[in-house]
């Protein structure tokens, strides 16, 4: 059988060029070399792409011609550029088969307060929010028919916290990794991480805090979609930031998470549809609290391009299911031809 020409991007333009290049490291050990011809192609984070095939490193000076080559590419990308439906439309602009999402539901899983909206039509229980946008140096309030009221600083901060309980979470709409996001417990917070979350997107969600279980559960497929057990996140932090994902080795995964059964299936149930919600296609991970005393779920987000490492939970899932991480992969590639 002839081999797939297979591209695998890592790297990319956004925060989260370290965290690809892991992912991408995983997924370059495991793919099935007897199936593939593997083409690791890495974006730096300046935006120039680079064969990763030999070394010295050849830097590709025709993206497009480059990728017309290929059978069918996998962006290894979280983040910005990668994650967001912006490198999913340049494989729609060369007609070149890709793995995960399209353009639609990147986009959406990338911008949370459209996430929020997607999800809220679909009947999914979450964490109630507001909405505000950075303008000069105002903030404008978007009420939840779009109607528009600007706001100082202080004013908007005050007006969020006659709608919302302490504590908030405060999250620049489009980022991941917990960069930008902040956990305020009054208003001098409120502001501060306002402001804070502005320098790295203008749409700024402010959520009520959960308290309870942080679990994920994986999906796979596109046609028959299909939902991995549900593990849980230890944070060894307040709460999952950036350093708590990355650096702190006291954060642990438990799989399966300790949850009643019902309420696993439960979240199996809603993140299939989250995911079908969202127009996804390939992969997910759709991230869930569940309130403590109550065992109340509320969906958190959903990441279209999870991370891939050996130790992270997507792959850890469907291990855990009976579906080894080689398997997964032929899998993920297999829904996409
Ligand atoms: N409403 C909430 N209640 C409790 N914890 C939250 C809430 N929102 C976010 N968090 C905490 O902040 C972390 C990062 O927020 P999240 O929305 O998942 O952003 P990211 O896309 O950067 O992962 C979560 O993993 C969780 O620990
Ligand atoms: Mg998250």
């Amino acid at each position: 059988m002839k081999k797939i020409k297979l591209g695998v991007i890592f790297g990319g333009m956004s925060t989260e060029n370290e965290v690809s290049v892991l992912s991408a490291k995983s997924v370059l050990a495991n793919l099935n070399r007897n199936k593939y011809e593997i083409y690791p192609i890495y974006i730096a984070k300046d935006g120039s792409w680079y064969e990763y095939k030999e070394k010295p490193q050849e830097k590709i000076e025709n993206v497009m011609q480059y990728l017309q080559n290929l059978d069918i590419v996998f962006p290894v990308l979280h983040g910005l550029y990668g994650e967001d439906g912006t490198i999913q439309g340049l494989f729609e602009l060369l007609k070149k088969p890709y793995i995960g999402c399209g353009v639609l539901a990147s986009a959406i899983g990338m911008d949370k307060v459209y996430t929020k909206i997607v999800f809220e039509k679909a009947g999914l229980k979450q964490a109630n929010y507001n909405y505000i946008r950075k303008n000069n140096k105002d903030y404008v309030y978007i009420h939840k028919n779009w109607d528009e009221e600007i706001f100082t600083l202080k004013q908007v901060a005050k007006k969020i916290a006659t709608n919302l309980k302490f504590p908030m979470f405060i999250k620049p709409s489009n980022s991941g990794s917990s960069v930008g996001v902040n956990k305020a417990s009054n208003l001098d917070e409120l502001e501060e991480y306002i402001q804070n979350a502005s320098q790295f997107d203008n749409k700024i969600l402010i959520e009520e805090a959960i308290i309870g279980k942080e679990v994920e559960c994986a999906v796979l497929g596109t046609q028959d979609v299909i939902a991995s057990c549900v593990g849980e996140v230890k944070s060894a932090e307040e709460f999952y930031s950036y350093d708590a994902k990355y650096n702190n080795t006291e954060s642990k995964t438990q799989i399966p998470a300790d949850i009643p059964e019902k309420i696993a299936n439960e979240i199996r149930n809603q993140a299939i549809k989250a995911f079908k919600a969202i127009d996804g296609k390939g992969l997910s991970r759709v991230d869930f609290f569940v309130e403590k005393d109550t065992n109340e779920i509320y969906i958190n987000e959903i990441n279209t391009l999870p991370g891939f490492t050996n130790i992270s939970m997507y792959p850890k899932l469907f291990e855990e299911s009976g579906i080894s991480y080689m398997q997964l992969l032929d899998k993920i590639i297999d829904s996409n031809i």
